[in-house]
């Protein structure tokens, strides 16, 4: 294998140890940033007079055309995507490729080049979060008026609207993709010119460099620029939050369209079939979300250890960053373009959403709040309609003799109202707080959100 070192090695390297530490199929990811990086590093090194203007220009030239090439071209038998490059521009301009490597090191080139990467996946995954947003906002917009049971400890508690529910997803990842500007910002700094740890003392300017690649500034102590991953660390963690989120979407999704809750049918395009149960339609997607979740933790806490007691300087450890920020950004990717999917091929099935939310004596705690209206404290009012609950046990539903008992503290027309077929309905819409049920708090939070929705990145909520 082909190194970038090895003046002072009389023997070759194990080939073990060539197949353990060499990270070319994943560095294959960043081939473009690699690229990119030395082009600025190139350019500068001719503008600050470090090398002639046409020794800059050939290397120029050069890497150009491997930016032209693509990944075909670049030798596959060697340590990195840094060595790849360098022998791909020696096959093109001769031995002045190895010039480009003036006042840089690999250390502040990988270093950038998985900031630079960072920059366009981030990109990416709030442009999936804002789509799934907007799918949310659609449905909460067509069903503020369905009703549904809305849970707590996974029983029936109150009902809600279908559109309260979605917006309450909105929200979670309205906070993922704020914390995942935070991620471009965290990255936004520029190690390049670092060199391996400490500088250099040739003039370079790390001003121009960070310029040209677009980031905010260079990072101001070459030792941190060059062994930091904390901003990998960032991204790996907000990735298993918005993972975090989106499992709990699927959760709902894989209950609620099983025959028991039946409240949602997803699309023959995203469901599979089962080789033995003809009658099965399984929510594979929504499950493999949920797992996935777990390896998106996984690669947050394995960096995180990997990261723990690390000491200051380059250390090659730090090489196992990317196949975990990878792995966990394409995940991430997938699963929100998969929910976005399977809500927007979805069909609720509103009857059963609604003859689900008058299960459970979820207006229990309408008619309390009704008794406290007539005058009661509210414990005694819990007290009152505890014993109606007790009094039809076993019937699911309040018995005649109930609403008897209730009449006698409330008029028998607001018992019936708030027992009855559309009772659900009238409570939903009833509610007046922000941020509730309500009609007009339902039509101030889509506007709301519509708002938000509508601005670029993410703005807090608040
Ligand atoms: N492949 C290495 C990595 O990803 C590049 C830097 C190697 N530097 C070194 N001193 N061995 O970290």
């Amino acid at each position: 294998m082909k190194k970038l070192w090895g003046g002072a090695f009389s023997q070759s390297s194990d080939l073990l140890v060539d197949r353990f530490g060499h990270s070319m199929e994943s560095d294959l990811r960043f081939w473009r940033e690699d690229v990119q990086a030395s082009i600025a590093h190139a350019r500068m090194l001719g503008e600050s007079g470090i090398l002639a203007r046409e020794e800059s220009a050939t290397l120029l030239k050069g890497l150009a055309t491997i930016e032209h090439e693509g990944t075909d071209s670049l030798p596959k038998d060697v340590e990195d995507i840094h060595a790849a490059v360098e022998a791909r521009l020696f096959e093109l301009i001769g031995p002045l490729a190895g010039k480009l490597h003036t006042a840089r090191s690999r250390n502040d080139q990988v270093a950038a080049d998985t900031r630079l990467w960072l920059r366009g996946a981030c990109k990416h995954i709030c442009d999936e979060i804002k789509a799934l947003q907007s799918v949310l906002l659609r449905t909460a917009a067509s069903h503020v008026k369905t009703v549904m049971p809305g849970y707590t400890h996974q029983q029936p508690a109150q009902p809600i609207s279908l559109a309260i529910h979605q917006l309450a997803h909105f929200w979670a990842l309205q906070r993922d993709g704020w914390r995942m500007e935070f991620v471009k910002v965290a990255g936004d700094f520029s190690p390049l010119g670092a060199s391996a740890l400490a500088g250099t003392g040739f003039p370079i300017d790390r001003l121009v460099t960070a310029k040209e690649l677009g980031f905010a500034a260079p990072i101001p102590n070459a030792l941190d620029a060059t062994s930091d991953r904390s901003f990998v660390l960032d991204a790996l963690h907000v990735s298993a939050c918005t993972m975090i989120d989106l499992s709990r979407i699927a959760q709902e999704l894989i209950l609620w369209s099983g025959p028991e809750y039946g409240f949602i049918r997803l699309s023959d395009a995203v469901t599979t079939g089962s080789s033995i149960m003809p009658q099965k339609r399984n929510p594979d997607m929504a499950e493999l979300i949920r797992g996935r979740t777990g390896r998106a933790i996984g690669n947050w806490t394995s960096f995180a250890s990997t990261m723990k007691a690390l000491p200051l300087g380059y250390n090659r450890d730090t090489q196992d960053d990317k196949p975990a920020l990878f792995d966990s950004f394409d995940l991430t990717r997938d699963s929100l373009q998969l929910a976005t999917l399977m809500l927007e091929s979805a069909t609720w099935d509103t009857k059963r959403l609604a003859v689900a939310a008058e299960a459970g004596f979820s207006s229990a705690t309408e008619i309390a709040d009704e008794l406290v209206r007539h005058g009661l404290a509210f414990r005694d009012a819990h007290e009152i309609v505890g014993k109606a609950v007790l009094m039809s046990e076993g019937q699911g539903r309040f018995t005649p003799e109930a609403k008897n008992f209730l009449a006698e503290k409330l008029d028998s027309s607001i018992v019936e109202r708030l027992t009855g077929k559309s009772a659900a309905l009238e409570i939903v819409m009833n509610r007046r707080s922000l941020g509730s049920t309500g009609r007009q708090a339902m039509g101030n939070q889509i506007r709301h959100a519509k708002r938000l929705l509508k601005r670029p990145g993410f703005p807090s909520i608040y």
